[in-house]
């Protein structure tokens, strides 16, 4: 029987153009394995969330869900900023969980990664975004934890991702994602 191909929609929390993220994000693309892809989304233009708007939402935010909804799983890159999760991704996260009750991300397997010039390499912020998952009702892969720290040194100047241990990371996380998916779809041994 011919594999599902797994549709992974990226997201990735930072609009700025030279973002680490948006292309640590990029080199996803590169290193999914064969039998999935990764898509992006890109967070630009959608406002500051007020829930006066939620039942008539932007159309960005109703894309958004309409992607989020059509993937198989999700793979967020976020940056940190002041130790936590930048407002773009929470926001994101926000609009598409709501009105009540309609929250796009339910049920969605998801795999966190990030860079950051720091030595941490985003480590408080993916737990913070993994205690959102919680409410968000996501199912997120544990390992391996993707941290890329010190990101000015493993990307080149035009947003290539040099450093290969972060790569081998990368190629781990999606297939283990890929694994994780398949397997909430249709339980252990499945074949789509
Ligand atoms: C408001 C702000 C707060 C930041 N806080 C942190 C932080 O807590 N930890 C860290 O490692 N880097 C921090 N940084 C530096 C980011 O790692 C760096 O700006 C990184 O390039 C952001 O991701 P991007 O390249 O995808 O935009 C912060 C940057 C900004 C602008």
């Amino acid at each position: 029987m011919m594999k599902h191909t797994t549709t992974i929609l990226g997201i990735a929390g930072s609009l700025r153009w030279a973002s680490y993220n948006r292309a640590a994000l990029r080199a996803a693309q590169q290193l999914v394995p064969k039998d999935a892809v990764v898509e992006s989304f890109e967070l630009d233009g959608i406002p500051g969330f007020n829930q006066d708007d939620e039942a008539h939402p932007p159309a960005k935010v109703v894309e958004l869900k309409t992607r989020v909804r059509a993937a198989d799983a999700i793979l967020l890159v976020t940056p940190e900023y002041n130790y936590s999760i930048p407002r773009v991704l929470k926001n994101a996260l926000d609009w598409a969980s709501r009105p009540y009750g309609d929250k796009a991300w339910n049920g969605k397997p998801v795999a966190v990664m990030g860079a950051s010039v720091g030595m941490l390499g985003t480590a408080r912020a993916q737990y913070h975004l993994r205690q959102v998952f919680v409410f968000l009702n996501m199912y997120p892969l544990n390992q391996p934890e993707v941290m890329i720290a010190h990101a000015a040194e493993r990307f080149d100047a035009a947003g290539n991702l040099l450093d290969a241990h972060a790569q081998d990371l990368i190629r781990q996380l999606l297939r283990n994602l890929v694994a994780w998916s398949r397997f909430l779809r249709q339980g252990p041994g499945g074949s789509v």
